[in-house]
């Protein structure tokens, strides 16, 4: 396995009309079913750990060890990012930890203050080679039942030119997208992702893959869209696939094991799927 900035895999999705598809990873489980089935499927991949996932793995260092190992006879290339850094604290340990991408999250922070933070960890991040998103506007959230929660802004294109030119690699855009299940299926405002396109040079982000019709992520990946985030539908997955083995069996002690084995077969598929979806399967030389 290659452990590459993440800039590198997007550039080439960028310039071949793909997207690289990025797994939020919780567990040594969750890092084998992407890794494995990224070298099946020869595609590309990004491991998107968030700061609440880096706390569950006790440091940042954690994931990146476990990727290493096991992909140490993959024939892969792999990114390892900081989903939604939340703070410049939080860019820096994963960043020690050995990330070769990092998010800072300033979306909900006066725009000034955003490009400001930003600016700040470009310097830093690009000094050492890890790649950059920012992100402008703000993605909401449905709860993990698909209900809406109301907090969600659209970018504003001028907004996004601005944080553009701080140096950020890749910019995360709110154009009607949201994480977790989708309440109703999702329209995404393409006009916005045109007029964003037209002033800025870098790849968009599109976060909230789950659920999100085909036809709009390929229509999304031609207006430049470079990398798309992938969370609940893998971790659902995998709670459905324990959940199902242990009620198949209810009176018996199943090993951890079997829940395990069962979780990664069934994100095997979801993470399949998506790589289909944004094109990235096949792409690796
Ligand atoms: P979903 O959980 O909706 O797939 O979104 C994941 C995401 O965007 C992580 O940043």
């Amino acid at each position: 396995m290659k452990l590459v900035p993440m800039k590198k895999l997007m550039d080439a999705a960028y310039e071949g009309k793909y997207a690289v598809p990025a797994f939020n990873c919780a567990s040594l489980e969750m890092i084998q079913c992407v890794l494995q089935t990224a070298a099946k499927l020869r595609s590309p991949v990004i491991l998107g750990i968030h700061p609440v996932e880096v706390a569950y793995f006790g440091s940042a260092a954690v994931p990146v060890a476990i990727a290493k190992t096991v992909g140490a006879d993959l024939d892969i290339e792999v990114a390892i990012h900081l989903d939604h850094g939340d703070s410049e604290k939080s860019v820096m340990g994963a960043i020690r930890g050995g990330f070769s991408s990092v998010m800072y999250d300033g979306s909900h922070l006066p725009i000034d203050q955003n490009v400001e933070n930003s600016r700040r960890v470009v310097e830093i991040a690009h000094a050492v080679g890890v790649t950059v998103e920012g992100e402008i506007g703000t993605i909401g959230n449905t709860d993990e039942f698909g209900n809406k929660l109301e907090n969600a802004h659209l970018s504003d294109p001028d907004w996004a030119e601005r944080l553009a030119n701080t140096g950020i690699d890749c910019l995360a855009v709110a154009i009607g997208n949201a994480h977790g299940f989708y309440a109703e299926e999702p329209r995404l405002r393409f006009d916005l992702v045109e007029e964003i396109r037209r002033r800025i040079k870098i790849p968009m982000v599109l976060h909230g893959g789950t659920g999100i019709p085909y036809d709009q992520v390929q229509r999304a990946i031609t207006m430049g869209v470079a990398k798309m985030n992938v969370g609940t539908a893998l971790r659902y997955a995998f709670v459905k696939a324990a959940k199902d083995t242990c009620d198949r069996e209810p009176t018996k002690d199943l090993p951890l094991m079997t829940i395990g084995t069962a979780g990664i077969a069934a994100g095997a598929e979801v993470v399949q799927q998506y790589m289909e979806m944004t094109m990235s399967a096949g792409r690796l030389r």
